[in-house]
């Protein structure tokens, strides 16, 4: 008997060997890519239209009506929205920063689309996907994801682009675009599948993969509930796609902390084309690893179901510290550096906000905006005047009869008002465009409470080397409280109270030399902002396209089950992106294995 049953597992075992050995050497080592002679035939993609709800899309580089015909309405709605994030987010071809259309190609050119069609010509494609669908449905996207995996494309998931890695774009890859996808629902009780008896969220918000935070906070507002989410101008990132894989961080957050501490369940459709619900009791490991391990890794998620919170009277402090100089001056300094110092009492009290430096025109300084919810406006002013009271004084110490403040210092503000909601002071205070549309590469690094409650004045100094310098509140309080190994996120946001971000950018027309050049200069920098915590790392949705190690500053020590939870959902590596889990395992371009 012992025998018999040894003997059938020992045959199963080859066979299963022998299959797995098959599929192994059958697998092609790399993606098929436009223009290659695998690509799938026009036949192919019309079956496939067939199955769609919506007709196929060709997505183009954004100015692409500027070389085409200059004096044309759309070349004007081009320059007159360029900036505008919402509008570039309603095209499939444009990504949100312009370098992400474009590409530097192995010979060192640069292929890009720009506004001014007469700096180059023709209209490159870039690293624009060349064909792709328009997802509405969730069948949609099971035969999209099926389709992609059958024919071995280099599947780009895309929402609105506002990826500062690349990650929804890519050359000669096949897009799945989930933009459309507009469903939301709340549910005055929802229980999570497979949650036991009595656990349950009351109104909880169910968005479909491309509902936008101004479309989310809207339906919150409307069923009086707030919600945990991103700030942009317009509100126009993505609410349930890059910014909750990645970790999604919010003013609100040091109260109620991240995006994925604020998540329920997702919905998502894995390689198989399979479909499956993900919470803390359901595929509790895919789950794990969605709420941080970041961008189209795991599968495409097709809905997200979020907490939502009473709404709560929130405080916001502003604040305008200017020099007429094109350097920072001592006073500046003094400011910042008083900032640093308060910041985790800061953020342990609630308040949440960005301190952000303007290195252009003939003023230097930096504007503070910060919030926090329900506290009283006393209690809110106990905790920030003292800080406001003190930059004042820096001023008053100086010899005010300057009247043209020539190289003395100005406060602006240094005032709270209190608002009946966080969405209230949101629409009323942020603008609908700007920060978009510039080429933009960024370097960041988290910072834990030990660091800035240390030596404050050598962390400005260095911090301070960065002229556009984002100084980001997002973390500590509330942030800090979430056990580090309760999700796939990065362990050093636990630890983490700020995020400070910097960045590059360039004209357009500039060389691949010259952008080469810039990025050295901008990994120097960052290098020297690393020593000042070298165990922590970096927020994965903002950072350096050129992180020496990787896995250490984007995942820490949950790199290794990150990358198991990956091969159990994803064994073909179907779902890469730019600095993912898994993706050092591929060439640069992610077209095959190394
Ligand atoms: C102006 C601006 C403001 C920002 N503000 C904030 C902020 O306040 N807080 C913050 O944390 N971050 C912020 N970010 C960063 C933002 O979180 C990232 O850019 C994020 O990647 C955007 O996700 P998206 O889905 O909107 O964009 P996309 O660029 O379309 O997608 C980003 C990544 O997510 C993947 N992805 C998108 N949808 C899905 C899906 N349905 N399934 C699987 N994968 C998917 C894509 O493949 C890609 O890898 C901001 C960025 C910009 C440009
Ligand atoms: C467009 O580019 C050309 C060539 O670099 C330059 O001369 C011109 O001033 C640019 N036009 C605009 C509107 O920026
Ligand atoms: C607001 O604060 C009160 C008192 O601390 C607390 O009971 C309540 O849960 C908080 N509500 C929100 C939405 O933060
Ligand atoms: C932070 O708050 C604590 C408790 O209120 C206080 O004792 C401490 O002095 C504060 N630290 C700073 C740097 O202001
Ligand atoms: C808080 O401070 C502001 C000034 O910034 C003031 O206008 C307001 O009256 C104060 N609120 C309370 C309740 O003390």
């Amino acid at each position: 008997m012992v025998g018999k049953y040894a003997s059938i597992s020992i045959l199963s075992f080859l066979l299963t060997w022998l299959g797995q050995r098959f599929t192994h050497t059958s697998e092609p080592r790399c993606r098929c890519l436009y223009g290659d002679s695998c690509w799938p035939s026009d036949d192919a993609f019309i079956k496939l239209a067939e199955q769609l709800s919506a007709p196929l899309i060709y997505p183009r580089p954004l100015a692409l009506p500027c070389y085409s015909n200059p004096d044309s309405s759309a070349c004007a709605a081009v320059h007159a929205r360029w900036d505008d994030g919402t509008w570039r987010a309603e095209h499939p071809g444009a990504t949100q920063h312009p370098n992400f259309e474009a590409l530097i190609t192995p010979s060192g050119e640069v292929d890009a689309c720009y506004a001014n069609s007469s700096i180059g010509s023709p209209c490159g494609q870039g690293s624009v996907p060349v064909i792709g669908v328009k997802a509405l449905t969730l069948a949609d996207v099971r035969i999209t994801v099926k389709f992609a995996a059958e024919h071995n494309l280099k599947l780009v998931i895309k929402n609105t682009g506002h990826d500062f890695l690349g990650r929804s774009s890519g050359h000669g890859s096949f897009m799945l675009w989930t933009h459309h996808m507009k469903d939301i629902a709340v549910d005055e009780v929802f229980r999570p599948l497979g949650a036991p008896e009595g656990v349950y969220y009351e109104f909880a918000l169910t968005i479909g993969a491309g509902v936008q935070w101004h479309e989310a906070y809207a339906a919150a507002d409307n069923a009086n509930r707030m919600i945990v989410g991103g700030i942009s101008p317009g509100g126009s990132v993505g609410a349930a796609g890059g910014w909750l894989l990645g970790g999604g961080h919010s003013a609100l957050s040091p109260t109620y902390g991240l995006g994925v501490d604020n998540v329920i369940q997702i919905s998502l459709v894995t390689s198989t084309g399979d479909h499956l619900l993900a919470n803390a009791h359901h595929h509790a490991d895919l789950f794990w690893a969605l709420r941080g391990g970041g961008g189209g890794t795991f599968g495409v998620i097709t809905s997200v179901t979020y907490r939502t919170y009473p709404i709560v009277p929130t405080v916001l402090a502003t604040m305008v510290v200017s020099v007429k100089s094109t350097e920072l001056t001592d006073d500046v300094k003094t400011a910042f550096t008083e900032l640093i110092r308060i910041t985790t009492n800061l953020t342990d009290a609630g308040w949440g906000g960005y301190a952000m430096f303007d290195s252009t025109g003939d003023t230097r300084g930096f504007s503070l905006g910060a919030l926090v919810p329900n506290v009283s406006w006393e209690e809110a002013n106990r905790t920030i005047m003292p800080y406001f009271d003190y930059v004042k004084s820096l001023a008053m110490s100086l010899d005010s009869s300057d009247e043209t403040w020539n190289g003395a210092f100005k406060v602006e503000g240094g005032t709270t008002t209190e608002w009946p909601s966080f969405w209230s002071l949101y629409k009323h205070l942020m603008p609908n465009t700007g920060q978009v549309g510039r080429n933009l590469e960024l370097g960041s690094w988290l910072f834990p409470r030990d660091v800035l409650d240390g030596d404050h004045e050598h962390v400005a100094e260095v911090l301070l080397e960065n002229p556009g310098l984002s100084y980001e509140l997002i973390a500590g309080g509330a942030v800090s409280k979430v056990d580090p190994s309760s999700t796939g996120l990065n362990p050093a946001w636990r630890k983490a109270v700020v995020h400070a971000v910097f960045g590059i950018t360039w004209p357009d027309g500039a060389s691949a030399e010259e952008i080469q050049q810039l990025r050295g200069s901008l990994e120097s920098k960052l290098t020297r902002v690393r020593a000042l915590a070298p165990d922590s790392g970096a927020y994965l949705n903002e950072a350096s396209l050129f992180e020496p190690d990787a896995r250490h500053a984007f995942f820490g020590g949950h790199y290794e089950k990150l990358r198991a939870v990956k091969r159990k959902y994803d064994p073909t590596d179907l779902f890469l992106v730019t600095e993912g889990v898994g993706a050092d395992e591929w060439d640069e371009q992610l077209r095959c294995r190394v």
